[in-house]
């Protein structure tokens, strides 16, 4: 349509809303369809938060707050880094916005300027290149291989970056891969960074608190403090606390960049909802003992998973250090044809074919840049599970 911008053209609808749509659809069609496509735990949000909400709202806590977030989350933002990442910020170093998309969103508005390269590892969350190219950037992926565990290599992210790098996007762990870094595999893209002062990180921490076993969660400042000027810290409430649909996210940065995002920010959204902010406050400062519980349940929902993928022929499927996500290969089943003679030539075929005939949705790997790949949230019953991982087996055995 000639009113519409012409940017929209260059924009990609996400893949996780579409398959998570059609999944919807056809249950609302009578059809039983487990969904194994979305991006947010089945958790509800732990009661001593919903709480702190109900008293905001009765105290009157229900006006406009300062553009970066009222001062009280930004104080806890700033013991949140300290006591969990060892990073000092003041609270004019922090910016609190409607979800760590928004986040992102608004650094990249504050930053790019036409033509800037944003350097993004694959697989990727679907959103970043999105943004980057509403912004008037452009994406540069950074390739990674199963072998590496979808691992950015040092040699790759010197390969990448150039003249016109603007920031890297580092996500660990990982959506869609679920791969965390440790601290080492951390300092190796860390000492490539500190020989090009010019590039910007932006870490999208998102997962931090949803790493299984004895792994630890590391991040790029804490890892290599003479990359905090130039760091955007970013993390959120929605994952770790089971609050997505309150939209609460926040950064720690340089406080120039800050000021720029609060200068965005200010002319498009203005705080985030006050009574959000308040129960993030609780979420931050309050009792965590939530979180060893989620833990232990995606634990187990991984191990659960990854185990019986590896037994439905033709997929191969690594054990992720984090997040709720798996990402086995379907790269043996691609050429096959399914029972109602669909030839599978794309991970794309592979997902809608198996929703189609098991009622499964999953998301396929070319969506986040790496392929051919499924990806599968766990982020559900066990039960359920069960029930999603044998009628893959199933689909999977009737490939010819
Ligand atoms: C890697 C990653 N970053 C950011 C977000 C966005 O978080 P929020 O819901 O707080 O906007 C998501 C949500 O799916 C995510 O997976």
């Amino acid at each position: 349509m000639a009113f519409l911008a012409d940017a929209l053209s260059r924009i990609k609808p996400s893949a996780t809303i579409t398959l998570t749509q059609k999944a919807r659809d056809l249950k609302a069609e009578g059809r039983d369809v487990i969904s194994l496509s979305v991006g947010e735990p089945d958790f509800d949000t732990p009661e001593n938060i919903k709480r702190a909400a109900i008293a905001a709202i009765e105290r009157g806590e229900t006006k406009y707050t300062p553009v970066p977030g009222i001062p009280q989350l930004r104080e806890a933002i700033v013991a949140k880094f300290k006591r969990e990442n060892g990073l000092n910020y003041k609270p004019s170093q922090t910016i609190v916005s409607t979800g760590g998309k928004h986040v992102i969103y608004n650094a990249l508005v504050a930053t790019l300027n036409p033509g800037d390269e944003v350097v993004i590892p694959a697989p990727y969350w679907v959103s970043y290149p999105e943004m980057v190219v509403i912004n008037g950037g452009k994406p540069v992926f950074a390739q990674t291989k199963l072998e590496h565990n979808f691992k950015l290599q040092p040699e790759e992210l010197e390969r990448v970056i150039t003249k016109k790098t603007k920031w890297v996007i580092l996500n660990s762990p990982s959506n869609p891969s679920g791969a965390a870094y440790t601290f080492d595999e951390m300092k190796a893209l860390t000492d490539v960074l500190l020989r090009h002062p010019h590039v910007w990180v932006l870490t999208d921490d998102m997962y931090e608190h949803l790493v299984y076993g004895d792994f630890t969660f590391v991040t790029p400042a804490q890892v290599e403090p003479a990359l905090y000027e130039r760091t955007l810290t970013m993390n959120g409430v929605s994952k770790a606390y089971a609050m997505t649909g309150w939209r609460i996210g926040y950064a720690a940065g340089p406080e120039q960049l800050i000021k720029a995002m609060e200068l965005v920010q200010g002319q498009q959204t203005s705080g985030a909802c006050s009574i959000a902010q308040w129960a993030a406050v609780e979420a931050l400062t309050g009792p965590q003992d939530h979180l060893p519980r989620f833990r232990k349940a995606f634990e187990e929902r991984r191990d659960l998973v990854v185990s019986m993928l590896n037994q439905a022929k033709g997929l191969s499927c690594r054990t992720p250090e984090g997040a709720f996500y798996v990402y086995p290969s379907c790269a043996e089943l691609i050429g096959k044809t399914a029972p109602s003679g669909k030839k599978i030539e794309t991970d794309e075929d592979f997902v809608m074919e198996l929703l189609a005939t098991e009622g499964v949705a999953a998301v396929h790997g070319s969506s986040f840049g790496l392929g051919p790949n499924i990806r599968i949230s766990y982020a559900t019953s066990n039960e359920k599970l069960i029930d999603a991982c044998e009628r893959i087996q199933r689909f999977c055995a009737s490939l010819r």
